[in-house]
């Protein structure tokens, strides 16, 4: 059944006090639409794991740095809600911005340290944003329990962080990276991707395994780095821009898995930009 669309927070906010009343326990998958299996194995996880789901899809001007990239990128309501109609999703909730960002909006939810390296590093003022507009569904959807993929993994370390320091009563989970056949991560924007440069693009996830191998049979990252970033810049990457194993925890550079570790990537493939990781 296609599910209900909500769009002002007074009407979510009014359905949600019921579904508390009843003691039903709420879960939220927050997106940005263009939705693909990675969105629904998170939906599946929420439904598996609540009474309630809600699903919210909403494209945050605050976290693009880039205007021509927010522009770009892909806006598909009516197709998201046919593919959510297999699921036990109760609402969709997709906001205007003036129900998230009311005039005079003037907070900005900022979370230190996580956010000054990787993706943080490299796009400015990204991770507020995200921060900010989390803060946002949290608080207007009342969720007890969240889900986000692994994919976006700083993203994912940054939303926990948030709501731990902000008491923010919500359970973040992170749920597995779902990958095409050929091992890509899926991604709002490989949609971006020309047929061309798709088939260049598993060279990616190839090279952050073999990376990863070599780093469990003992090597170090500062030696195994370079011939991972030949192969994907050979493979017709045009920048890497970072490459790095990092404590999963606070994100600390390592250069041994001496600790839980993660593997991180992001690279340009023909003008758009990818991010992956892998555990390791
Ligand atoms: O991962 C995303 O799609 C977005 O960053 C999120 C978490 C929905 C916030 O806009």
């Amino acid at each position: 059944m296609t599910p209900q669309i909500i769009r002002t927070k007074a009407e979510l906010r009014a359905l949600v006090n019921g579904w508390k009343r009843a003691g039903e326990r709420v879960g939220v998958v927050p997106t940005m639409g263009a939705l693909h299996e990675g969105h629904l194995s998170l939906v599946q996880a929420a439904q598996d794991a609540c009474d309630r789901v809600i699903v919210t899809i909403f494209v945050n001007p605050k976290q693009f740095n880039n205007p021509s990239d927010l522009d770009s990128y892909p806006r598909t309501e009516e197709d998201d809600a046919r593919k959510l109609a297999r699921f036990d999703v109760d609402v969709v909730y997709v906001p205007g911005v003036d129900q998230v960002y009311p005039e005079g909006f003037a907070t900005t939810v900022s979370v230190s340290g996580l956010t000054d390296v990787l993706c943080g590093a490299h796009r400015p003022g990204h991770f507020d944003g995200v921060a900010t507009v989390v803060t946002k569904l949290f608080t207007q959807t009342g969720a007890d329990q969240a889900f986000f993929g692994e994919k976006d993994f700083q993203q994912l370390q940054v939303v926990k962080r948030l709501a731990a320091d902000l008491d923010i009563p919500v359970e973040v989970i992170g749920c597995p990276t779902i990958r095409e056949e050929d091992g890509l991560a899926m991604s709002s924007r490989n949609l971006l991707i020309s047929d061309r440069a798709r088939i260049k693009a598993p060279a990616l996830h190839e090279a952050l395994s073999e990376m990863a191998a070599g780093l469990r049979a003992g090597g170090t990252a500062t030696d195994l780095r370079q011939k991972a970033e030949a192969k994907i810049l050979a493979a017709g990457f045009t920048e890497v821009e970072y490459l790095d194993l990092r404590a999963c925890d606070d994100l600390s550079l390592l250069d041994t898995p001496s600790r839980e570790a993660r593997l991180l990537v992001a690279a340009w493939l023909a003008g758009v930009r990818l991010i992956d990781n892998i555990a390791v």
